[in-house]
């Protein structure tokens, strides 16, 4: 099988690029918006005619939260009509078309149970807003071929593009380090997940192909980004405090979900959840990235 990833020089591209072809399928990478901006439908429908991809894993978006709140057109361009577009030019061609989602798009309360694929949205951003038009696009113009897959809190090797690099476990290390003060909201909880976990699920997708339509696809367990931030500045051997602090003590342009845990209802329902407990993820991640010295 053929695999075309949209965004291959990002986080979660860079681990399919490596896991896709370690599962036995292969990856064609389109690094970023200067190969192949999604948002051009006449050179994605190029990209498909040229490779006749059997899929295409979709990583790419306008993911800055606070900013899609004063650029709504950037947000409803990249996020939504893009995806649209290009789930109809896949449906046409008999294309699987993964789109990569949010857990932004979903909120519980706190201490509520975990949010199933069924559950009712309640998307608060233009952010969380576009991603979800993205999902329903996805769904509506790709209903036998389109998968929205989504996901939460990404860590992995490749640091997040949009963020220079870094995802937040690395902010918090390079922080640390520096010995800057550490202020980590306690009122967000979330189920952060690991990207190299992440596409080994999304090639046991491909490989399985359970249906199309939406699944939740996080790590297991839950925790608020504070407690986050101190496991992960734990495990990394560095002694430092981190003072909890609410939201509301960040002025951030765009509303974040206070818990937006998802429950990987469906994969288990069709028997295919491989992801795992945060803690291991993280526990892999940071004995990968942050060895302790020898
Ligand atoms: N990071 C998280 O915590 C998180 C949480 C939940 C869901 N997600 C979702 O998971 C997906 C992957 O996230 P990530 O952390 O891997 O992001 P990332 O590291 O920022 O990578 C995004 C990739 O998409 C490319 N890209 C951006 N705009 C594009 C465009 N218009 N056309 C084509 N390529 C474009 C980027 O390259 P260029 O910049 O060079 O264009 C980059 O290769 C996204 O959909 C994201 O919203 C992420």
């Amino acid at each position: 099988m053929k695999v075309a990833v949209i965004g291959s020089s990002g986080q979660l591209g860079h681990d399919l690029m490596r896991i896709l072809p370690a599962a036995g399928l292969e990856a064609i990478g389109f690094f970023g918006r200067l190969e192949l901006d999604i948002a051009n439908a006449a050179a994605v429908e190029a990209m498909l005619e040229s490779h006749r991809p059997d899929a295409v894993i979709n990583t790419a978006a306008f993911h800055h939260v606070d900013l899609c709140e004063s650029r709504p057109d950037d947000a409803w361009k990249i996020n939504a009509v893009a995806v649209r577009d290009a789930a109809k030019a896949c449906q046409k061609r008999k294309i699987l078309w993964m789109q990569i989602g949010t857990d932004y798009v979903a909120e519980g309360w706190p201490g509520c149970q975990p949010i199933a694929e069924t559950a009712a949205v309640c998307p608060k951003s233009i952010y969380a807003a576009s991603r979800f038009a993205g999902d329903c696009l996805t769904l509506a113009h790709a209903p036998e071929y389109g998968y929205v897959v989504r996901t939460c809190g990404l860590f992995g090797i490749a640091g997040c593009k949009l963020k220079g690099g870094l995802n937040f476990v690395d902010t918090m290390i390079a922080a640390a380090r520096a010995g800057k003060p550490l202020r980590v909201v306690s009122d967000q909880i979330v189920a952060p997940t690991a990207t190299d976990t992440l596409s080994r699920q999304l090639a046991a997708l491909l490989e399985h192909q359970p249906g199309p339509g939406l699944y939740h696809a996080v790590s297991h367990g839950q925790c608020s980004w504070h407690e986050f931030a101190q496991t992960a500045l734990r495990m990394a051997g560095l002694t430092v405090t981190v003072e909890p602090v609410s939201s509301t003590a960040f002025a951030a342009a765009a509303i974040r979900p206070r818990y937006s845990v998802l429950d990987n209802a469906r994969l288990r329902t069709v028997g295919l959840d491989l992801m795992e407990d945060w803690q291991k993820s993280l526990q892999r991640y940071i004995a990968c990235k942050y060895p302790p010295p020898a």
